[in-house]
Formats: C-alpha cells, structure tokens, sequence
C-alpha cells in the first residue's frame, strides 16, 4: 500500500514509519520541518511537510502522496498546551478527514486515548461513555470525541485509543517530563485507574490496524493499576521523594479484549516488567 503517516516524527510515528517500510509499504510521513524528517527518509519514507492546521497543506501533501490509506498520529504536547492540543484533533482531523474524502481515501487509522470513560474501578471496555474527567482540562474530550467520530465517518475508520505510552522517548522515559518531575518530587498523577501501553507495542497495533474493521479498539496492556501503586514506583524509579507525590483526579482503565480478538497481543503485558527509568 502507499501510506501517509500523518505525525511520522512523533513518539509512535517514528517507530511505524520503519516498521511499514520494512514490511514492504511505500510511505510517505509528515512533519511540520523537512529536516525532522531525516529519519523517516533514512528508512525508507518519502517526506511531505505539512501543517495540519492549514486544509491547503494538508490537501496537497494528500494529493500528492496519492495514498492508499492514512495515519493519523497528530498530537501537538511538546510545550503541553492543551487546549492546543485538543484544537489540532479538532481542526487537523477535520481537515484530513475532508482531504482523504476529495482523494477518494476510505481507510484512516487514528490515535486517541483511553481514558475516555466514567470514573469507576472497573476496567471499561469499547462502549463506555465519555465522562470528562474535573481534573482534565475540559477542551480534551470535546476534541477526542470530535476526532473520533470525524474519523468514523469514512467507510474504513479504525480509532485507537491508546493507553498512557510509556518507554524510551515517552514523557515516562528517562529525560520525559513526568520522569522529571517524580525526580522532583513534583509528579502528579492524573489518572487514577490508568491503563498503560509501551510505546512499541502501541506502534505495532498501528500497523496491524490497516486491516481490521472499521470502530474503534483500546490499546492497552493487560495490568490496569491504580495512580496509587505505580506513581511511587516510578517516583523511587527516578530517584525521587515519594512522599512529595500527588494523586488526585479519578479515571478509568481499560481492557484490551476487543484488540487480542483482532491479533494484536502486547509484547509487555504489563508496565511491571520494564521499570519506568530502564524502558
Ligand atoms: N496516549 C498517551 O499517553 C499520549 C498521547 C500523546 C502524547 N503523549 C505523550 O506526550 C509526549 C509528547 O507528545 P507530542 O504531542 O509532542 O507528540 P509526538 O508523538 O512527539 O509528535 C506528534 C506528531 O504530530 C506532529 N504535529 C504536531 N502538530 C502538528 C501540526 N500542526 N501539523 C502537522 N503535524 C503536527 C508532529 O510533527 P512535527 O512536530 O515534526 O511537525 C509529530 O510528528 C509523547 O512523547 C508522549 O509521552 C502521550
């Protein structure tokens, strides 16, 4: 297939663009700089700059890819403005949902979150509803539900809602922002009941993704934990003062049936296995 991976220097977009090159695609990855783009070149990509923000760039890097499918990997928390953030799911996956259906594009592949559902103990499954959590900023799923359903809207819609990434260039990983801060003593955990998922395994459930049905599969590894027991693993995994920790927002982790049904099974079952300052 010719695929555009819309987001092919992000934490999971850097990770699927070799993996779809070595399996045999012809791939085109975007990014707002051409020179960000070296390492998808090198494997094998062709690049497209593109802002998602703009529907005239991102229909002519669609038009001129001339894909088969897309992948939407677009998130924007670098400076951690996330009302940005929830902006570009809106307006980005609008305008790439517009531009996939001018170039005739039904199948698209797109990362959302898990921790979408009511607060409750219980792991959710696919069909929970959407409760916002008073801790979140409240722009967040007003933009993941309006991603979701944009990206529904095509004929092969597939949305992945990943659990918290963690691994190496994660926000989790040595030199990540919340590896930092549980050094400083300054984390706070803003899921309660959280699912995780490695970084590379949520990259493998996109490439296996291209072929499942249309909807809509968590991505998550099988341990759901509580903030409770895994923010002070990490707090004493980066050296940190455990007792300078902050939980305090309630959520909900998931289950990952639906996604072991389709084929994908996590190579880390569970974030126990990799500590968070070695992963
Ligand atoms: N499920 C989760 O737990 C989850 C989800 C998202 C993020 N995070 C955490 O947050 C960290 C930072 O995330 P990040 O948002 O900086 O993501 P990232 O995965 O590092 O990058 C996102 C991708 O979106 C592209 N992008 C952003 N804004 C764009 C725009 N306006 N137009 C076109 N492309 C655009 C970026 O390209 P360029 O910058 O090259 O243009 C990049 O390829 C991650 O490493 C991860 O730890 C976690």
């Amino acid at each position: 297939m010719r695929i555009l991976v819309a987001g092919g220097t992000g934490v999971i977009g850097s990770r699927v663009v070799p993996l779809l090159t070595a399996a045999g695609h012809d791939v085109i990855a975007t990014s707002r700089s051409a020179d960000r783009l070296l390492p998808a070149l090198a494997a094998g990509a062709e690049r497209a700059v593109m802002d998602a923000r703009d529907a005239a760039s991102v229909d002519s890097a669609v038009d001129s890819a001339r894909p088969d499918a897309i992948i939407h990997l677009l998130t924007d928390l670098a400076t951690e403005d996330f009302v940005g953030n929830s902006h570009l799911r809106i307006v980005g996956t609008r305008n790439l949902v517009a531009a996939a259906e001018r170039a005739g594009v039904t199948r698209m592949v797109a990362e959302s979150i898990a921790w979408v559902g009511e607060p409750d103990a219980e792991p959710g499954d696919e069909s929970v509803t959407f409760a916002r959590d008073p801790d979140t900023d409240e722009s967040l799923f007003p933009a993941v539900e309006s991603l979701e359903n944009a990206v529904l809207s095509l004929e092969n819609g597939v949305v992945l809602r990943m659990g918290m990434l963690y691994g190496r260039g994660t926000w989790f990983g040595r030199g990540g922002r919340i590896h930092d801060r549980a050094e400083e003593g300054t984390v706070v955990a803003t899921v309660r009941h959280t699912s995780f998922v490695h970084v590379d395994d949520a990259a493998l459930a996109v490439v296996k993704a291209l072929d499942w049905p249309s909807g809509i599969v968590n991505i998550v590894d099988d341990d759901p934990v509580d903030a409770e027991e895994w923010a002070p693993e990490l707090v004493w995994a980066a050296g940190g003062d455990e007792t300078r920790l902050a939980v305090r927002a309630t959520g909900r982790a998931s289950t990952n049936a639906r996604a072991a049904e389709l084929g994908w099974v996590p190579e880390h079952p569970t974030w126990r296995d990799g500590p968070f300052d070695l992963v």
